[in-house]
């Protein structure tokens, strides 16, 4: 199982297992330790992670990223964690 680690502000970084093919913000509500969100369906941002390592280990951006983020936050690894998929070990810091 995939090892996803976060970047909280002003925290040690936490090491959650992800089940893979589970949205980032699935594997953290799994783990009891929610990432913030809202709509949970692609539209408020909410949930913008910024992807500090395993960019690679994560599916392509869905139409909704592509839409509400646009390809300039996508390129510098900004990723809604209600939409992004896990298929490897990655470290994420919440954008809010
Ligand atoms: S929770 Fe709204 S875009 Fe992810």
């Amino acid at each position: 199982m995939p090892t996803l680690r976060i970047h909280r502000d002003g925290q040690e970084p936490q090491c959650l297992d992800a089940p893979e093919q589970a949205t980032i913000l699935d594997a953290t509500i799994l783990n009891r330790s929610p990432l913030p969100f809202r709509c949970m369906a692609g539209h408020c941002a909410q949930c913008a992670v910024q992807v500090t390592e395993g960019g690679d280990n994560l599916y392509e951006p869905t139409a909704s990223e592509e839409l509400v983020l646009g390809s300039a936050h996508l390129a510098r690894g900004v990723r809604l964690a209600c939409q992004a998929r896990i298929r490897g070990a990655l470290s994420v810091a919440p954008v809010s």
